[in-house]
């Protein structure tokens, strides 16, 4: 769905500087060019090209991400957010390709925000804690109490869909 978007974001911008560029050539029309027509496209792209910086900066709260689900013993160790937790906390780490690596895992701005996670069992509420090394785009690792929620541990590995919540 970014992908998606940003790519009629691009289009919009696109058509907004060819209707800057057929102002200009039309600032100097030849004996047989038209007048110039469209005060309906320059309508119709502007809001397009105006809503892209705020769509660029804007949260990516309410977003939906598909992956796998999978489940982790978050008492194992202390978390890339700097936490310690137990397994029966509905606690989550976020796939190493959204996480990313800052220099600072401990100040990323996903810790502590808060997913809904909805697999082939049902949905659940969990907090992001750390970071899933080997998970790609989409997945989640969830603690064992939370991912009770979605499906059963004996599948392992199932299809989710999450959103952030804040
Ligand atoms: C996430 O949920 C927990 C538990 O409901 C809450 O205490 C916390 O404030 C939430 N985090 C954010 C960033 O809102
Ligand atoms: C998750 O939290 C949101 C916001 O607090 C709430 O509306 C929703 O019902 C919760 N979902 C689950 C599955 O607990």
């Amino acid at each position: 769905m970014v992908s998606f978007s940003n790519s009629l974001l691009f289009l919009g911008a696109g058509a907004a500087t060819i209707v800057i560029n057929a102002g200009t050539a039309a600032a100097s029309p030849g004996p047989n060019m038209e007048p110039p027509s469209p005060p309906s496209y320059r309508r119709s792209a502007q809001p397009v090209y105006q809503r892209s910086p705020q769509d660029s900066s804007s949260s990516d709260v309410g977003e939906e991400f598909t992956g796998d689900g999978t489940y982790y013993s978050p008492s194992v160790g202390t978390g890339a957010c700097g936490w310690d937790n137990t397994d029966e906390e509905f606690v989550a780490a976020l796939n190493a390709d959204q996480f990313g690596s800052p220099a600072n895992p401990n100040a990323s701005p996903f810790c502590g925000r808060n997913i809904t996670v909805t697999g082939p069992k049902g949905s659940v509420n969990a907090t992001i804690v750390d970071k899933c090394p080997v998970c790609h785009q989409g997945d989640i690792d969830l603690s064992p109490t939370a991912f009770d929620q979605i499906a059963d541990q004996a599948e392992g590995r199932v299809p989710i869909s999450w959103t952030f919540v804040d």
